[in-house]
């Protein structure tokens, strides 16, 4: 099996250290990123970059770095994010923008600091954890929502794009898997606070959002799944990581009159 270079950003705990370790474990060679590493740190067997998703000097020097020491980058996931939960009406415009920022034109930034030297390589594959979230907006959860429905999107057009390069798009959609995320959740300001309308449907909500994921799957079958995907003369676009309910949504909100599907989400994600 040949070795592949790859970069996982946000390998510092959940889902993308989970792929990581398990790439190294198939002996890839691996660098991950965070926020709170120097560059050639080493956290939890993962060789380390520093990399915050709003710096954009950052993601380029991440990669030059690789490239320093490797010559090539054959694999880019892009992990690194976090949640945000509130209501669309308590999330400040200054909060919206911090957070698509640095998660949509991050990761658009990361695609960008990559594909040159994929392109002169001759080949490359970019994947990019999408979520579930992203195939329909839920209460809450509209701003993360829209995040992943934009990179979607993106990931649709860079295909396309990239086809003629040999380099191969794809998205994982994963349903709830136990990490951090509980813990980096960004949460508006107003939401907290008991002015707001929703303060104490949201209260509940959290609690459930966050149950959810402290029950959910283990995060190393998502780095089995981005091994498949390495691994395949031909990847998919979409991929879907998750337990049965989380599929069944996806074909649901494909077959449901979305008055239905609607009604289904709010029984389950009570407004009031
Ligand atoms: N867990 C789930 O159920 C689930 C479901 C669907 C999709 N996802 C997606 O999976 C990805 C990973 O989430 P996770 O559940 O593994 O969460 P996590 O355990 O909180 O890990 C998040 C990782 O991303 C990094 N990160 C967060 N914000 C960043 C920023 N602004 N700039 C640079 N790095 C940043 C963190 O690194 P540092 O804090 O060390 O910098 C950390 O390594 C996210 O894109 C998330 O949306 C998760």
């Amino acid at each position: 099996m040949e070795r592949k270079v790859v970069f996982v950003t946000g390998a510092s705990t959940g889902i993308g250290k989970a792929i990581s370790q398990y790439l190294i474990s198939k002996d890839h060679i691996v660098y991950g990123s965070s926020r709170k590493v120097s560059h050639g740190d080493v956290l939890d067997g993962i060789s380390m970059v520093k990399l915050d998703m709003a710096d954009v000097q950052s993601i380029h020097s991440s990669i030059e770095y690789i490239l320093s020491k490797e010559g090539r980058i054959d694999i880019l996931v892009n992990n690194a994010g976090t949640g945000l939960s509130g209501a669309i009406e308590d999330t400040s415009p200054a909060e919206v923008s911090a957070y698509l920022n640095s998660h949509l034109v991050g990761l658009i930034s990361c695609c960008q600091a990559a594909i040159p030297h994929m392109r002169e390589a001759g080949q490359g594959k970019i994947i990019n954890i999408s979520s579930i979230a992203g195939e329909f907006g839920l209460p809450f959860r509209g701003i993360y929502s829209a995040g992943k429905s934009a990179l979607n999107r993106i990931t649709e057009s860079l295909r396309m794009e990239l086809a003629p390069s040999n380099i191969s798009v794809s998205m994982i959609r994963p349903g709830d898997f136990s990490t951090n995320i509980n813990q980096s959740r960004i949460v508006p300001q107003k939401s907290l606070s008991k002015e707001s309308y929703y303060y104490a449907a949201f209260k509940k909500q959290y609690e459930r959002i966050s149950s959810e994921v402290s029950v959910g799957e283990d995060p190393a079958k998502i780095g089995q799944l981005v091994y498949k995907i390495i691994e395949s003369k031909h990847p998919k676009l979409r991929y879907t990581a998750g337990g049965f309910v989380h599929k069944l949504s996806i074909f649901l909100n494909t077959v449901l009159p979305s008055s239905v599907f609607q009604k289904l989400l709010s029984k389950r994600y009570p407004v009031k």
